[in-house]
């Protein structure tokens, strides 16, 4: 009888770890057979009711059982487990084959691609290029460009002063002086950089980015200066446009001429961009003012030169038909992914 019972339990045992789906079901099987309270676990308790002679073979018959279901158990245990690993693997199966994702490249501010193009097309003619402070002195800034200390030209640029006799620099013609401290002609350069004024709106930026040439030998002539500023002229915009030089004033210079180019937007018919004159501001520049000579301790009567700035904000405008000079500085990714 007693072992009838068994072997009913040991079958049910057994088909309910074959019958568990996972390991978790398994686990449940586990405690309802097996557990402090299990099924199993309490056929002991029953060899109090057994005679003496009985006991012996009852108590090896039940853990047999036990040993029997546990074996099961960790049998399916194992299966269930490789199941569940393989099923994962292959829900999770990636193609390394598969290209990577790029990286997303940046590029160049509109206004580096210019300046950069400015400085290899003067590269190309010769002028190399030098740099100089954005805190700049008094005497570079002005003195030394024949700007003396209440020269009434010195309200022409609204200067940003940073302490006694220190200036954020307001042109790039501070590096002229700079350059010919430290060198005897014949000199050629160009110096780009950073300028400061105290001037906000739509066409002014307190911060803007000029280019200064400078060349300084024997017998340098207003022709030399048209020659290079035309060549220039037709290098960045791509063709060849009329040029045309108006006098005007600068301290540094003498004579001193605004340089205009007929309009890149209207072919100098007249629009918008050009004030309908047909006509766009492009640079300021002259011939080196003999007091500026005189201040390098140059010799006036052996050497002579010219200069020229050029603001590059402007350039890229006209180049790209940018319509305001915020954009330059707003750094929103729309505009500059453009270029
Ligand atoms: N420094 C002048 C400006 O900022 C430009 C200039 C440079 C003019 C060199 C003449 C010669 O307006």
């Amino acid at each position: 009888m007693v072992s009838t019972e068994l072997a009913e339990v040991r079958a049910t045992a057994l088909a309910a770890v074959e019958a568990a789906e996972d390991l978790a079901a398994l686990e449940a099987v586990r405690v309802v057979w097996l557990g402090k309270k299990g099924k199993i676990s309490r056929l002991m308790q029953r060899m109090g009711r057994l005679s003496a002679d009985e006991r012996p073979a009852f108590g090896r018959a039940v853990n047999e059982l036990k040993g029997e279901v546990s074996g099961a158990l960790a049998t399916r245990r194992t299966a269930l487990k490789r199941a569940e690993g393989a099923a994962r693997l292959a829900a999770e199966r990636i193609d390394v084959t598969l290209p990577g994702r790029p990286p997303r490249l940046g590029s160049l501010h509109p206004l580096t691609q210019t300046r950069r193009e400015i400085e290899s097309i003067f590269q190309r003619m010769g002028f190399a290029v030098e740099r100089g402070p954005e805190v700049e002195s008094d005497y570079y800034n002005f003195e030394a460009l024949n700007l003396p200390p209440d020269h009434p030209a010195r309200d022409m640029q609204d200067t940003f002063y940073v302490g006694p006799g220190r200036v954020l620099r307001t042109h790039t013609s501070s590096v002229q002086g700079r350059v010919m401290a430290r060198r005897e002609p014949p000199i050629q350069i160009i110096a780009p950089g950073r300028v400061y004024r105290r001037d906000s709106d739509n066409t002014h930026s307190p911060m803007f980015h000029q280019i200064e040439g400078l060349l300084v030998d024997r017998e340098v002539s207003f022709g030399d200066l048209k020659g290079v500023l035309q060549s220039f002229i037709n290098q960045i915009f791509g063709r060849p446009l009329p040029l045309r030089f108006r006098p005007s004033y600068f301290p540094f210079t003498e004579p001193s001429a605004e340089m205009d180019v007929e309009c890149v937007m209207c072919g100098g018919s007249g629009c918008r961009v050009c004030g309908h004159t047909g006509w766009l501001e492009i640079l300021g520049c002259g011939m080196v003012d003999p007091n500026v000579f005189d201040l390098a301790g140059y010799d006036t009567s052996r050497v002579s030169g010219f200069a020229f700035g050029l603001g590059i904000e402007r350039i890229a405008m006209l180049k790209h038909a940018i319509p305001d000079l915020r954009l330059f500085f707003e750094n929103d990714v729309r505009f500059l992914e453009q270029f």
